[in-house]
């Protein structure tokens, strides 16, 4: 088994770069089909996105723009009221269609604090591009459109997703070994 270690934990891996890139190469070709002639404007989630961004982008063929954006949090007066904001957008969004581009989806809140932001200004349509979707630890009432892998609920990194802020290098994904 091949296993690396990383900080103070154990991974095996678990989804070589070959079968990322072939998961990545169908969700790009169900992109092509449905979004053809949209002029859709792609947004990546930095940091977790900016692997699987570069692998799906240089799959899309239709002109199209990209945009990478980072969700910020400041701390309000307390826990409850922090505020969230899309760093990085500059550009006049309204009546474009999005297609979010995000490294993956666990609890959806993510997401959907995503999508709140991006509707507050205006878009005519939020598509979800995910690299990795753990169906089952959802706990928000998401549409997520296009997901190249779903894989369990495990702790994972690689490819783009890091453990404490290491791992991102990685070309293929590896799993937490309890
Ligand atoms: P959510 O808000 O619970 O859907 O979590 C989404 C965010 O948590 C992702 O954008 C990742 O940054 C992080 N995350 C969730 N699961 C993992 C994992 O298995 N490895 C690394 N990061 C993860
Ligand atoms: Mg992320």
């Amino acid at each position: 088994m091949d296993t690396i270690s990383i900080l103070d934990r154990k991974f095996a891996k678990s989804i070589p770069e070959k079968e990322i890139l072939n998961s990545i190469d169908r969700v790009a070709s169900q992109i092509n089909a449905d979004l053809k002639g949209t002029n859709p404007l792609f947004i990546a989630i930095l940091n977790g996105s900016f692997m699987f961004a570069a692998d799906l982008m240089k799959r899309i063929d239709f002109p199209c723009e990209i945009s990478f954006v980072k969700l910020a949090s400041y701390h309000g007066t307390t826990s409850t009221n922090n505020v969230l904001e899309l760093i990085g957008l500059n550009q006049n969004i309204n009546e474009r269609t999005i297609v979010i581009v995000e490294d993956i989806v666990d609890s959806g809140l993510t997401m959907t604090r995503i999508i709140d932001l991006l509707k507050s200004r205006g878009v005519a349509k939020i598509l979800i591009a995910t690299l990795l979707f753990k169906p089952d630890a959802l706990k928000f009432n998401l549409n997520v459109n296009y997901v190249a892998m779903r894989i369990p609920n495990d702790f994972i990194v690689g490819y783009g997703l890091d453990y404490n802020g290491y791992g991102r290098n990685l070309k293929d994904i590896y799993t937490v070994v309890e």
